[in-house]
């Protein structure tokens, strides 16, 4: 399962990387937007300290810009998938990337069919919205469960990653539903770590040990 961080925000990148457990980072027009500097420069600059790829959304509506600004994209680091919107021209746009070999994904996914288009374009992933499923009234978990069944009985290749999450709820869903891959916020990822009775359990332990010292002290340690 890979796990990528949504946001081009480079200081929570930072922070977030030391957990170890990042895969890559996603970004998309809003949050480019909100890093108020040059699309490269927010990109270049998230590559620089990423381990894994950065996910880059292309802006233009029709397909040859999109293929376009894919292939540029390619120029700006090492390891950069283009994320196409999908639309009909998307679809356009994912096929002709496809023969040139540029790595690319379908976004911004809200149906299972959009989700087995993207598969059968070879499409190198598939986000569907969780999180606006479930503002349209419908069921984004179980969209995504769907959705993995009928790629795991095709054996299809495409990633299925799961974006647009809110809570840590939806998230447990999705990682009982078996997803290939998700990416949440820097604040959904945050609410992964605490537990009030890990909290509880270590401050018992603590109180247990009282003033003894650190274990590399000359009454733990005498090497
Ligand atoms: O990056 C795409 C997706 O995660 C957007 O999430 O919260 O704007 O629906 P949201």
């Amino acid at each position: 399962m890979r796990l990528y961080l949504d946001t081009a925000d480079l200081g929570q990148i930072r922070e977030l990387s030391r957990l170890g457990v990042l895969d890559g980072v996603t970004t998309n027009p809003a949050i480019v937007a909100d890093a108020e500097k040059s699309y490269r420069n927010a990109v270049e600059d998230v590559a620089e300290i990423v381990d894994g790829p950065v996910f880059a959304q292309v802006i233009a509506a029709a397909a040859d810009e999109m293929v376009r600004e894919a292939r540029r994209y390619q120029e700006w680091a090492a390891d950069v998938v283009a994320k196409i919107p999908a639309t009909r021209e998307g679809f356009e746009a994912l096929s002709r990337l496809r023969t040139e070999g540029i790595p690319a994904g379908a976004t911004v996914v809200f149906s299972i069919e959009q989700a087995v288009l993207a598969a059968k374009n070879d499409a190198t992933f598939v986000a569907p919205y969780v999180g606006r499923l479930d503002d349209a009234g419908e069921d984004g978990v179980g969209t995504v469960r769907r959705m993995q069944e009928i790629y795991d009985t095709y054996g299809f290749e495409t990633e299925l990653l799961a974006a647009s999450i809110r809570n840590t709820t939806q998230a447990v869903a999705l990682y009982e539903a078996g997803v290939d891959a998700v990416t949440m916020s820097p604040d959904v990822l945050e609410a992964h770590v605490p537990h009030p009775k890990t909290d509880e359990g270590v401050a018992g332990f603590e109180a247990a040990w009282g003033d003894r010292g650190s274990p590399l002290d000359e009454r733990g340690d005498s090497s």
